[in-house]
C-alpha cells in the first residue's frame, strides 16, 4: 500500500509510503487520498486528520512517470479531487514533514492548518524548471503567507530550502527533531480532537470563508494551465532528463 490509512482514537492518519520511489505520488495514490478525505468528512468519530511522510522523506511530489503516461484530464483527475479536498477540507488538518518535500508535497502544506516539520526537512516548487506552474493555489498562497518576493524567489528558481527558512516564511509553525516530529504532530492532533468539533469547524470556516472563492478559481485557473503544460515541449525535455539523470537543455525552446 503506497498510501497507509490508519486511525489513532479520533485522529485519522494518511502516511505516505513508498519510499523507493521518495514516496512519488501517482494517481492511485491521489485517489486514495481523496476517498480518505471525503470519509473522515463524513465520519463524525474523525475529529483530526494528520498527513506524514515515511522515514527521511516527505515527499518527492507528482510522480513524473504516471504524469507522462496519464496525464490528468478534466476536473475529475484524482490530482484534482485530492487538491478540492484537502483545500476545502471542514476538519481540522497537521501536517508533519520529515526529510524532502517537493511540489505538491510542498504545496499540499499550505493547506493544512498546522505543519510540523523536522530540523532535516527542505521544501522545494521545482514547477519552472519542469516546464510547468504552480498548483495548489499556491502562485496565490505562497505569496500570502510569504510576501511577493518570497514566494517569488521559490516558484520561479524552484530551488529547495530549508525548514528554519519555511518556517520564517510563515508557514510552518514549529521545528522538532527528526526522531520526534511525528510523535508531537500525533499530539498536536489528538488536542484538537479531543476539543469540540463545532468551534474548530466554524474557527475555520470563518478564517477560510474570505478567501475560499478566490482560492478554489485560482486553483482551477492553474489547473488549465498545468494540464496543458504538461503535454507541452518543455515538460517533456524536462521528465526524460529528469529519469536520463542529466539537466534540461531549455534553450530549444521560445
Ligand atoms: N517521480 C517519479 N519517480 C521519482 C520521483 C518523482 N517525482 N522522485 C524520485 N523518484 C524515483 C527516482 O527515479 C528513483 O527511482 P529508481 O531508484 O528506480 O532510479 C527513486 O525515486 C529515488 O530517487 P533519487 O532521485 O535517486 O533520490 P535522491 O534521494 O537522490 O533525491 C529527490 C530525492 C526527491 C530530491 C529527487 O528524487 C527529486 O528531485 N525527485 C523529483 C522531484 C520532482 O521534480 N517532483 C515533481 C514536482 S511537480
Amino acid at each position: 500500500m503506497d498510501i497507509l490509512i490508519e486511525r489513532t482514537a479520533d485522529v485519522q492518519t494518511i502516511t505516505f509510503n513508498r519510499p523507493d520511489k521518495k514516496n512519488a505520488i501517482t494517481s492511485a495514490m491521489y485517489q486514495t487520498m481523496a476517498d480518505a478525505l471525503a470519509q473522515a468528512q463524513s465520519d463524525a468519530t474523525v475529529r483530526a486528520i494528520l498527513i506524514r511522510g515515511s522515514v527521511g522523506i516527505f515527499s518527492a511530489g507528482n510522480d513524473l512517470e504516471d504524469f507522462m503516461k496519464k496525464p490528468p484530464v478534466g476536473e475529475e483527475a484524482p490530482v484534482f479531487r485530492f487538491l478540492r479536498a484537502i483545500s476545502s477540507a471542514e476538519k481540522p488538518l497537521v501536517a508533519s514533514v520529515a526529510g524532502a518535500a517537493v511540489g505538491v508535497g510542498t504545496t499540499l502544506l499550505l493547506h493544512c492548518d498546522m505543519v510540523y516539520a523536522a530540523d532535516n526537512a527542505t521544501f522545494s516548487l521545482p514547477f519552472s524548471q519542469l516546464g510547468l506552474c504552480p498548483e495548489a493555489a499556491s502562485s496565490l498562497l505562497l505569496q500570502r503567507v510569504a510576501g511577493y518576493q518570497a514566494a517569488a524567489e521559490k516558484l520561479m528558481l524552484g530551488e529547495p530550502f530549508d525548514a528554519n527558512e519555511a518556517q520564517r516564511m510563515g508557514f510552518v509553525n514549529r521545528l522538532l527533531p527528526a526522531a520526534e516530529v511525528d510523535a508531537f504532530a500525533l499530539q498536536q492532533a489528538q488536542k484538537l480532537a479531543a476539543l469540540p468539533a463545532s468551534s474548530l469547524r466554524v474557527t475555520k470556516q470563518l478564517m477560510k470563508r474570505a478567501a475560499q472563492h478566490e482560492l478554489q478559481a485560482q486553483m482551477t485557473d492553474e489547473a488549465v494551465h498545468f494540464a496543458k503544460m504538461l503535454l507541452a515541449p518543455e515538460a517533456k525535455e524536462a521528465f526524460k532528463a529528469f529519469f536520463e539523470k542529466r539537466k534540461p537543455d531549455f534553450r530549444q525552446f521560445n
